[in-house]
């Protein structure tokens, strides 16, 4: 990062920014990339480039995009969603997306537009989509005139579980996201991928976010890295959290339901219930804390706990965690 060579990104003349775009394009299969801030930021310029005001977005009940991105479509586009329920493995039924999908003849209805993707899917476990699946959507769209988004912010770690490329699980998507800061281990960022003139399109929408950034190579530099050399590890992650929600499905008062099905597409997401009583999600991830291990509480009925394994966390590291969770839950 020190090293990189920097140009500036708002006039597009930053060359380790190109080289990552370019990277980050050839790996998803897609003409061209933009570099932004954070996956939040991918989104919101993907709709709004692919959307306008008063159109209909469709996505699932428990994308990331519709419950933890502040409502940005609609805040700051004037897009309209139209949640459907997930399956519990992250995927929308195809059935229910073309009977979500607006008469556009009818002038009571908004226009249906894009249909947004979730690939690992976060809520629902970190499980990963197959290509087909993604495949049938991208067809069902085209059938109907809908483009599609991928939010593929753990996309690589879909890839890497399912032993595909990431473009065969891109090929059905007209724009598609990674993250470079989450499980690629980058500081900062993610690229924003589609054809050229979807990506002139979301520098213009990236510049209206306030996301255009000048001497930007150096996160440029950290994301080839991480490219380079933090894909294919992606597998330990995965090797990890098994390990882990089989722990932790077979302690008493915690439930991973996942955890007991070894056929699940395992990734480095672990989600768990704590059922026990007299304790809740808040306090065993505070009872964690206090033993050096972050865990996140979450969901409305305060027993839902997620933990994620990381390039920074070791097999030893689950050792720890394993041990660090059952005395928190001996704790008195
Ligand atoms: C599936 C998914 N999409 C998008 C994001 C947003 O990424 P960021 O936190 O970089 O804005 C997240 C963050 O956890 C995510 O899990």
């Amino acid at each position: 990062m020190a090293e990189a060579v920097v140009g500036d990104d708002v006039f597009g003349d930053d060359p380790t920014i190109q080289e990552l775009e370019a990277r980050a394009a050839d790996l998803l299969g897609k003409e061209r990339g933009l570099f932004v801030a954070s996956g939040t930021m991918a989104n919101l310029v993907a709709m709004l480039s692919h959307a306008g005001r008063g159109d209909e977005i469709i996505l699932g009940h428990l994308a990331h995009t519709f419950l933890y991105e502040a409502g940005g479509c609609s805040a700051l586009g004037g897009i309209h969603p139209h949640t459907l329920q997930n399956e519990p493995d992250g995927t929308l039924e195809l059935g229910a997306i073309e009977r979500a999908i607006r008469d556009s003849s009818d002038p009571h209805q908004p226009p249906t537009r894009l249909i947004c993707l979730e690939n690992t899917h976060n809520r629902c476990g970190g499980i990963a989509s197959s290509p087909e699946h993604m495949r049938s959507v991208g067809d069902l769209a085209k059938r109907h005139g809908l483009l599609v988004h991928l939010d593929g912010a753990r996309l690589l770690n879909a890839a890497i579980a399912l032993g595909v490329s990431a473009s065969e699980l891109t090929a059905g998507a007209d724009s598609v996201t990674i993250c470079l800061s989450k499980g690629l281990g980058a500081p900062i960022g993610s690229v924003l991928c589609g054809t050229e003139t979807f990506i002139a399109r979301a520098r213009r929408m990236r510049k209206l976010v306030g996301g255009g950034m000048r001497q930007v190579g150096i996160l440029g530099a950290a994301g080839l890295h991480a490219l380079d050399h933090h894909i294919e590890r992606l597998a330990e992650d995965h090797a990890n959290a098994l390990r882990l929600a089989q722990a932790i499905a077979a302690m008493p008062g915690l439930e991973c339901p996942h955890g007991e099905d070894t056929s699940s597409v395992w990734t480095n997401l672990v989600y768990f219930d704590v059922t026990r009583q007299d304790l809740d999600a808040a306090s065993l991830t505070s009872r964690l804390q206090a033993r050096g291990i972050l865990a996140i509480p979450l969901g409305s009925d305060g027993r839902r706990v997620r933990m994620v394994t990381h390039l920074d966390v070791s097999s030893a590291d689950i050792d720890l965690a394993i041990e660090a969770l059952q005395s928190a839950l001996n704790e008195t």
